[in-house]
């Protein structure tokens, strides 16, 4: 017995000094914060070879996070989707070159400034044109969405603006010789032109405006002294200095000790008035994306019901080819097909040495109809195999030749079989339309995405974006299901 409390007593002792030697070595544990990020702006924020996120304000929140003692667990996210993504909370956090505005100081704090910035004027080298900014009146200029660069852009008289989602697809737009200029912010185009990722390009008006990046928070967050504690300390002990001189090769300059803008406050607009407010902007995306759907669907019909009948063919190399077409639109993404036309072919004629440029409108359409007769032809053989071989051996002994046979014979009864999937593959290509925002389209969800960019009411705008597909969506149904009804000579008749 005796033995057994013994036992007992040395256990518990044993376990207690394990806990204290423990919390001797990791007193506090460190709080983890969710930071995040849009990793395509170099030299701030970007991927190296290797995948990883590196950058100098990658750097910097590592060197905050030791002097503050919290942890860092990156989160990719688009720039535009950075302000709704604090507001919701998902993210603790944001270190995006993000520019300290007045506006955005109305649904989001800010640290204390961590770098000065401005933005500049980007043009072709060949252009002579384009001097300064009163230059940009009329002319086509590349953004990246929801950045300051696209708000100065959008207030210049006349000047046609194009979203892209990263600072990178704007500027690769500018080289492909898509638009007259880019503006953007004058380190990360100037770092793309250093480092030779970019030909063709130059600056010509440096430091449009003078710009600071802060940290961003939720409004009011208990993180905001945490990070600023930090960001202080890495300012005074020549860590920033260290960090300044490795990404700019320059010694830094003075930045003010405190945020400008705060404790501004925004007048919130009731749901129902905000998206009855959008409402206008939204059906001009409608008109767009319609335009899209219409325009593919037709010449996808067309071509594809060509190649249905060729993958029929009797001619093996004709029928393979049919098949390496389908395999290959069916068997990649579509928003792969829609860089490789828009982004990739121009820019792999410009190695060539050609300049090449390719119309949006064209750029979408040729890459909604190329993948969308993929799959149209699989219907339209599907939908021609399906009729029993009795009713050609039938036209055959009535005398008609195979053509005629084919025409009054074979395709009236297979179009209709057709319908339903036709239907289906008419309602994945009007969703599928959303995908060329990545080409700066104005289509409904990008006009979504550019509401959202300025007023940061994400779910109401998303939530009216979702409900005007589904209308469209059930439209479509509605009129496909009539159309099977109409073709159909038993229900018509009843
Ligand atoms: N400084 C600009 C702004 O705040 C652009 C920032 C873009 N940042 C990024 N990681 N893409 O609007």
């Amino acid at each position: 017995m005796v033995f057994v409390g013994w036992l007992r007593w040395c256990l518990v002792m044993s376990f207690t000094c394990l806990l204290l030697a423990s919390c001797s070595i990791n007193p506090i544990v460190e709080k983890s914060l969710r930071i995040g990020t849009d990793q395509t702006f170099p030299p701030f924020e970007f991927q190296g070879t290797g995948g990883e996120l590196q950058g100098f304000s990658v750097d910097l929140i590592k060197a905050i996070a030791t002097a503050a003692k919290f942890q860092v667990e990156f989160q990719s996210l688009p720039f535009d989707g950075i302000i709704p993504a604090l507001q919701a909370q998902t993210i603790d956090a944001a270190i995006s070159s993000i520019t300290i505005t007045e506006e955005r100081a109305k649904t989001i704090s800010f640290s204390r400034p961590y770098f000065k910035a401005g933005l500049a004027i980007a043009t072709r080298t060949d252009n002579t044109e384009i001097k300064n900014f009163a230059s940009l009146k009329n002319k086509k200029i590349a953004v990246q969405i929801g950045t300051t660069g696209a708000q100065t852009a959008r207030n210049i008289p006349g000047a046609e603006v194009i979203s892209f989602d990263s600072a990178p697809l704007a500027l690769q737009e500018l080289a492909n010789g898509n638009v007259d200029a880019v503006i953007n912010d004058e380190p990360v185009t100037l770092y793309a032109i250093n480092t030779g990722n970019l030909q063709g390009i130059k600056v010509i008006q440096k430091l449009l405006t003078e710009e600071f990046y802060g940290i961003a928070t939720a409004k009011n967050s208990s993180y905001l002294s945490l990070i600023n504690q930090g960001l202080s300390k890495v300012l005074n002990n020549g860590k920033y200095q260290q960090i300044y001189q490795k990404w700019f090769n320059a010694t830094p300059p003075i930045l003010p000790e405190t945020t400008p803008f705060t404790n501004q406050e925004k007048a919130r607009l009731n749901s129902l008035s905000l998206i009855w407010q959008s409402l206008p902007n939204l059906f001009n995306g409608v008109f767009v994306t319609l335009q899209l759907a219409f325009l593919s669907v037709f010449l996808g019909l067309i071509s594809g019901s060509l190649i249905g009948i060729i993958r029929l063919s009797h001619i093996k190399p004709v029928q393979w080819l049919a098949r390496a077409y389908i395999d290959f639109f069916r068997g990649t993404p579509l928003l792969v097909q829609i860089f490789m036309v828009y982004f990739g072919l121009p820019a792999f004629f410009q190695e060539l040495g050609f300049t090449w440029s390719i119309n949006r409108l064209f750029a979408g359409v040729i890459a909604l109809t190329l993948n969308s007769a993929a799959y149209i032809a699989e219907i339209v053989r599907a939908g021609i195999q399906s009729i029993e071989t009795g009713q050609t051996e039938a036209a055959f002994s009535l005398g008609l030749n195979p053509a005629q046979t084919m025409r009054y014979v074979i395709f009236p009864q297979a179009f209709r079989r057709m319908i339903p999937p036709l239907g289906n593959e008419f309602i994945s290509l009007l969703k599928d339309t959303s995908l060329v925002a990545v080409i700066g389209f104005e289509e409904l969800f990008r006009k979504g995405q550019l509401i959202v960019a300025e007023n940061y009411r994400a779910f109401e705008i998303y939530a009216a974006v979702a409900v005007i597909y589904l209308c469209l969506t059930l439209v479509t149904s509605q009129i496909f299901g009539r159309l099977e009804t109409w073709m159909n000579p038993v229900k018509k008749s009843s």
